[in-house]
């Protein structure tokens, strides 16, 4: 079995968590708003005014990824302006900020590389990845190349189970890899080369990406909205079902029509297209793969039926 990162050498029970926390609530360099530019602040503005008036604050985690995508991490400015823009305490933003992984805390490379070492992964070559590539780039989890390029880190699981074992890059996935599909897209990357994902979008920045999951799809960024999230391996077991003409029963409603769960199913339909309720369809084909940017306004879902051709 070979050698998973540990806390003494990369930091990632350790100093690089402390690290983390002190560099995002820096009591002495509080943080200043200012330095975010005319089109940021709009930016902002735009984001609150997604969310209904008086919950704006809901619009912090957008933001997050907002401030990352100008400076490339979570910084205390960025902690600053997200506070002053929906007023609330900087406590309350760094409380949200280093809870998830998402944020990063310190400048990150253009290209974050991430391989799972969850248990399936990790089985499957995923911890033999990540020991070849840390030695590779000469750097260890949640560290970057001295060059500024590259952050790499191990994963969790990446919701990727059946294409392991994963690797990442800016969040888009490279199914079934090995030690040496690894290291080649490692070295495609470092010869000024963008490889295509196994599936999604083309690979962009991280600072492109951290754009893109604020929600905002630029030039750059509109051949993300034709990509397909999903592969054959997931899709098997609906596919199966649909040929077989099977379906599961659909939720009981209740007299108002909704299923009572409270979920998003009572307000939205699951395939995010016209008006409705689960009672539309069998719960089968609300398990099957839908189009994310459906409930998004400004990019409305294909329509019913087009997702999954
Ligand atoms: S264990 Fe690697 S994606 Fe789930």
């Amino acid at each position: 079995m070979s050698e998973l990162p540990t806390s003494a050498d990369t930091g990632a029970l350790g100093s690089g968590r402390s690290t983390f926390r002190t560099s995002v609530i820096n009591l002495d360099r509080p943080g200043d708003p200012s330095v975010f530019d005319e089109k940021t602040r709009l930016d902002a503005a735009e984001l609150k005014s997604r969310y209904p008036a008086g919950q704006e604050r809901s619009a912090l985690l957008p933001l997050l990824h907002l401030v990352q995508s100008v400076q490339g991490h979570v910084t205390p400015d960025g902690i600053a302006f997200c506070a002053d823009q929906l007023g609330i305490t900087k406590a309350q933003v760094a409380a949200v900020a280093t809870f998830y992984t998402m944020y990063k805390r310190e400048p990150t490379g253009d290209w974050l590389v991430s391989v799972c070492t969850n248990t399936l992964c990790g089985f499957l070559g995923g911890d033999e990845i990540y020991n070849a590539l840390s030695e590779e780039l000469g750097v260890g989890h949640n560290q970057t190349t001295a060059d500024g390029t590259f952050t790499f880190e191990s994963a969790e699981c990446l919701a990727a189970c059946d294409y392991a074992p994963v690797v990442t890059v800016n969040y888009e996935f490279f199914d079934n890899q090995t030690v040496d599909s690894a290291l080649g897209l490692v070295q495609q990357l470092r010869d000024g080369q963008r490889p295509m994902p196994t599936r999604g979008a083309p690979l962009c920045t991280f600072k492109q990406i951290s754009r893109q999951i604020a929600g905002f799809y630029d030039d750059e960024s509109a051949l993300a909205l034709d990509a397909n999230g999903t592969g054959p391996q997931t899709e098997a077991g609906v596919r199966l079902a649909v040929q077989r003409g099977e379906s599961a029963p659909s939720y009981a409603l209740g007299a108002d029509g909704r299923d009572g769960t409270g979920d998003t199913g009572d307000t939205m339909p699951a395939n995010g297209v016209g008006a409705g309720t689960r009672s539309d369809q069998p719960t089968s084909q609300h398990d099957a793969p839908l189009t994310t940017s459906g409930s998004d306004p400004a990019h409305p879902a294909k329509p019913a039926g087009e997702e999954a051709k």
